[in-house]
């Protein structure tokens, strides 16, 4: 036997197809107006949690359960896949980043020294999103960065924001950009060139994922690199509250500016010689750009100018296509997944999402690897997302396309594992529009029933989790969990992720009856719901895993 051989579980049989399915942003909180998925109709969902006790219970999705650096941190759906996934516990990007950065071993590695060799006569840019909400990227990084490379010789930095109002409050980039302008003016008092060079919001501006959208990257590449934008202004500060003040505005979705000088000039297009740094940790939302910065051979956009230039991630954000080739820290090495496992044991596997979701059970359920492990075993089905929208206008999203289609793989009797994403709480929950966040939890309820009728009618079984919360809590709260208003008295929306914990269901015609979840795991977290499926694949997890949720009563 190999050491990819999974031991038999001695109780539970094989040949179960099994149903995965991950809501996402889907948390279980106190039932009040705010909470989005209590407002919704959700009666499949309640069926679950008011159906037996053991089997349906909560499991920590946030802080360090998931690898983060605290449990302040929440929850998101890369942290929160890779445990699903891996079925162990990584130290993160945001961990790793900031370990890198405490010890000043960022500024050891190859690639800061491929980067520093155009501090001399060129610039260095640093492109990111900016704000502290610790699942893209920190601020408080970005600051360390910039000290490190200033007294590391880097003589002129011209910074590219993207504005987030989505894993922090709208309208919280007025103080994150004052706060930047501070320190660059501080490094300027030293006699370094640095400057905001260009920016936009986050979802209009460069980070678009799983090639959802080119013409976002793109509206970004032109401002960041050609130095061309429709908006153009003094100081960045001026940019974020003049474009804020538009009907509609918000920071998620500013227009694309660049910062010019007196005589209207573009004050950082990126030029031959420089060196370019993309700051943000997480992958899913930087691939694009570092396609387009990395390959020679690129035809998403005309990318007009190329320049030759010195790239580096923060971290390398695909360990398959080894894209960046340079980074600063190197990422988790998330090995030995449970798909791998699963599928070199024979498991065939089927995954779906829409595309915004897409690489979520794929790339990050594999550890942030993209591709099959086995093509002869596996089908990953991406269902193509509304693109060009935001979700509140199409609450629905695709739930019902992917339902379907993990209905027809499990009807089709060619799978083992079916899993599946369902965006819509988490999507929709990130627009802030409550209303249309409680359509959205209603679908996705209506999706888990297709899947649950298919598990039905093939004698399978089901495990039903989320990667995070988000839908559940839609306002801000003060310490004692009041709501917190804003100026005009109006409650303040949460866009964000929350620290929420996490249902996990399991049931199903092909459950062993004496299947139950045990009580005696201390804290259990998303990182234990891998050894789960492999047992109700009639495996034993790899001795390393994260324990089972589940243990089974003789009869
Ligand atoms: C996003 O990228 O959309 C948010 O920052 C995080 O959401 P996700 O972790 O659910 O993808
Ligand atoms: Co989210």
């Amino acid at each position: 036997a190999s050491s990819w051989t999974l031991p038999d579980h001695p109780k539970l049989p094989k040949g179960k197809p099994v149903a995965v399915v991950v809501l996402d942003g889907w948390g279980e909180a106190n039932p009040d107006q705010y909470n989005c998925i209590h407002v919704a109709q959700t009666p499949v969902m309640d069926s679950l949690k008011n159906g037996a006790p053991e089997k349906w219970r909560l499991v920590k999705a946030h802080g360090t359960a998931v690898g983060l650096p605290s449990d302040d941190d929440m929850g998101n759906s890369e942290v929160g896949h890779n445990a699903l996934g891996a079925g162990r516990i990584f130290a993160q990007g945001a961990k790793l980043v900031d370990q890198a950065l405490a010890s000043g071993k960022i500024y050891d590695g190859d690639g800061f020294n491929y980067i520093k060799e155009s501090f001399e006569n060129g610039t260095l840019h640093l492109i990111g999103l900016l704000s502290d909400g610790g699942v893209h990227s920190r601020l408080d990084q970005l600051q360390l960065l910039l000290k490190g490379v200033s007294e590391r010789g880097a003589k002129k930095i011209r910074v590219h924001i993207l504005t987030d109002g989505r894993d922090v409050l709208d309208g919280s980039s007025v103080g994150f950009v004052e706060t930047l302008e501070n320190d660059l003016l501080e490094l300027r008092g030293k006699g370094i060139d640095a400057q905001i060079a260009s920016g936009g919001g986050r979802m209009y501006v460069t980070m678009d994922r799983y090639e959802n959208d080119w013409d976002v990257v793109k509206r970004g590449w032109d401002a960041q690199v050609l130095g061309e934008a429709p908006y153009k202004f003094k100081s960045a500060l001026e940019a974020v509250k003049t474009l804020r003040a538009q009907p509609n505005a918000n920071d998620q979705y500013l227009p694309p500016f660049v910062i010019v000088d007196d005589s209207g000039k573009a004050v950082g297009p990126v030029l031959d010689g420089d060196a370019v740094v993309t700051i943000n940790f997480r992958a899913d939302r930087m691939v694009m750009l570092a396609k387009a910065l990395e390959y020679a051979d690129f035809n998403n956009f005309d990318r007009v100018r190329v320049p030759k230039i010195r790239y580096a991630g923060m971290l390398q954000y695909d360990g398959e296509l080894k894209l960046p080739s340079r980074y600063l820290v190197s990422p988790p090495e998330i090995d030995r997944t449970s798909g791998e496992y699963l599928v070199k044991n024979g498991i065939r596997t089927f995954a779906c999402s829409e595309t915004v979701k897409f690489g979520h059970v794929t790339f990050f359920w594999n550890g942030n690897r993209s591709g099959y492990f086995d093509e002869t075993k596996e089908e990953y089905v991406e269902v193509p997302s509304d693109s060009g929208i935001t979700f509140n206008v199409a609450p629905k999203m695709k739930a019902l396309q992917i339902a379907e289609k993990a209905r027809d793989a499990l009807l089709s009797g060619k799978f083992d594992q079916v899993r599946v994403n369902l965006p819509n709480g988490d999507m929709v929950g990130h627009t802030g529009d409550i209303e249309a966040t409680v359509v959205a939890c209603k679908a996705a309820d209506e999706a888990v029933k297709i899947i649950l009728n298919a598990v039905e009618q093939v004698g399978g079984i089901y495990l039903v989790t989320a990667d995070h919360g988000n839908a559940e809590d839609m306002v801000k709260r003060n310490k004692s969990g009041k709501p917190l208003l804003d100026k005009n008295g109006g409650i303040q929306i949460l866009t964000s992720h929350t620290l929420q914990p996490v249902p996990v269901a399991i049931g199903g015609p092909g459950l062993h009856p004496g299947v139950k979840f045990r009580n005696d795991i201390q804290i259990p977290g998303l990182a234990n719901v891998a050894a789960t499926v492999m047992n109700l694949h009639g495996f034993e997890a790899p001795a390393d895993y994260e324990q089972t949720l589940i243990e089974v009563a003789d009869n």
